[in-house]
């Protein structure tokens, strides 16, 4: 479905202007890249096309239909956040919501679990960095061991 911006600004409550007056077409099927430098409203677009921003002016379209003002829960979009730590009392596996039964799904735990747990050492090996680097003492990348 195309998604199209007109004229979108959001001005958040404390009067900060996110994004001045974009005009965005993104065509059916299209790969779109946001680039820009930290601070210029990436995740603040986003947020407004997941609708969990309102934009303060303009007009949301999503395939031809104006989505300004709809609730996220009707917009059929999803949006994965630059933090891992949207539920951290979950592990990767329990993420996506019940497993599948049968030899299809144990065959996808299997993946799930192999894939979180390289996943679960990649967030050690940062986390000891910044544990480290917090007591001027950056932790060596290569004592981070999965599973530890
Ligand atoms: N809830 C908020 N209230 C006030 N200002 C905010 C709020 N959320 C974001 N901002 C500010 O709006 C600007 C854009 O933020 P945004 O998170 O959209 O940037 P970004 O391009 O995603 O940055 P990054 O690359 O660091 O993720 C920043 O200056 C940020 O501090
Ligand atoms: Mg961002």
């Amino acid at each position: 479905m195309a998604l199209v911006f007109e004229g979108i600004q959001k001005v958040y409550p404390n009067g900060f202007r996110a994004v001045n007056h974009l005009d965005l077409e993104v065509k059916d099927g299209e790969f779109f890249t946001l680039l820009g430098p930290s601070g210029c409203g990436k995740t603040t677009t986003l947020r407004m096309i997941a609708g969990l921003e309102t934009p303060s002016a303009g007009k949301v379209f999503i395939g031809g239909r104006d989505f300004t003002r709809t609730h996220p829960r009707d917009r059929d979009v999803a949006m994965v956040f630059q933090s891992y730590a949207l539920y951290p009392h979950m592990t990767v596996r329990e993420k996506p919501g019940p497993e599948p039964q049968g030899p299809e799904g144990r065959r996808r735990r299997d993946r799930a679990t192999a894939a979180g747990s390289v996943a679960h050492a990649g967030h050690r090996a940062v986390a000891r960095q910044q544990a480290g680097a917090a007591f001027g003492r950056p932790a060596p990348a290569h004592r981070a061991r999965p599973g530890r």
